[in-house]
């Protein structure tokens, strides 16, 4: 799949089939995260892959879904992600830009994802403590964020910007992101100014 293509068709998914994801796949998402940019080089990430059965309704309970219409947001019974990857920051190699890092990191695993046609929600609203103690996370790394991931079972679009971020589902199910046009946001050579 050509990288733009891939860029665009990703969407957040928040409900997926109840198929499970085959490991060699969940690893390849780890493999294209391994090769983002970092701040010194210094690579500071670290993830857990977790597809256990028994363990996802554990980290599901950490989690908090689609903040602009909770809780209508929350993956109903039966459409929740068939694997997480919970992505650590190793304190130890004293990143100089551990946020920006773990979140290149992230962006290729969400990536890559579109190529295997899975359906992807990067959380970053985790009961932190509560998940350190369910994954036995020794001291020394940090909780960055939780991509859910599964095969999608919802379409999500992208609609223009009217003045409100706030994305919505629609009667059919459908979920509409808005986003800011390029209008918006490009600059040529210096900064303009919006009349
Ligand atoms: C750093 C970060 C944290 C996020 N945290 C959450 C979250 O806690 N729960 C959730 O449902 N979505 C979360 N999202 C997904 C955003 O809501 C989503 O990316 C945004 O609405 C735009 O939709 P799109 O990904 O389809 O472009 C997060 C996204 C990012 C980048």
């Amino acid at each position: 799949m050509d990288v733009f293509e891939a860029i665009k068709k990703r969407r957040t998914i928040r409900r997926f089939k109840p198929d499970q994801v085959p490991l060699p796949v969940l690893q390849k998402l780890v493999e294209a995260a391994r090769f983002a940019p970092s701040g010194g080089n210094l690579q500071p990430w670290e993830f857990i892959i977790v597809n256990d059965p028994g363990l996802l309704p554990d980290i599901f309970a950490t989690l908090a879904w689609a903040g602009y219409i909770a809780p209508a947001g929350n993956p109903p019974e039966g459409k929740r992600p068939t694997a997480y990857i919970v992505a650590l920051q190793n304190t130890a190699i004293n990143p100089r830009t551990p946020v920006a890092d773990l979140a290149a990191a992230i962006e290729n695993i969400l990536l890559q994802a579109v190529e295997e046609g899975l359906g992807t929600c990067w959380i970053g609203s985790v009961r932190r403590e509560k998940l350190a103690e369910i994954l036995s996370l020794p001291e020394g790394y940090v909780i960055d964020s939780v991509v859910a991931l599964g095969y999608p079972d919802e379409k999500a679009v992208i609609e223009p910007y009217q003045g409100s971020v706030k994305y919505w589902r629609d009667e059919d199910g459908v979920f509409h992101v808005p986003k800011r046009s390029l209008a918006e946001i490009v600059h040529y050579n210096r900064f303009q100014k919006r009349g």
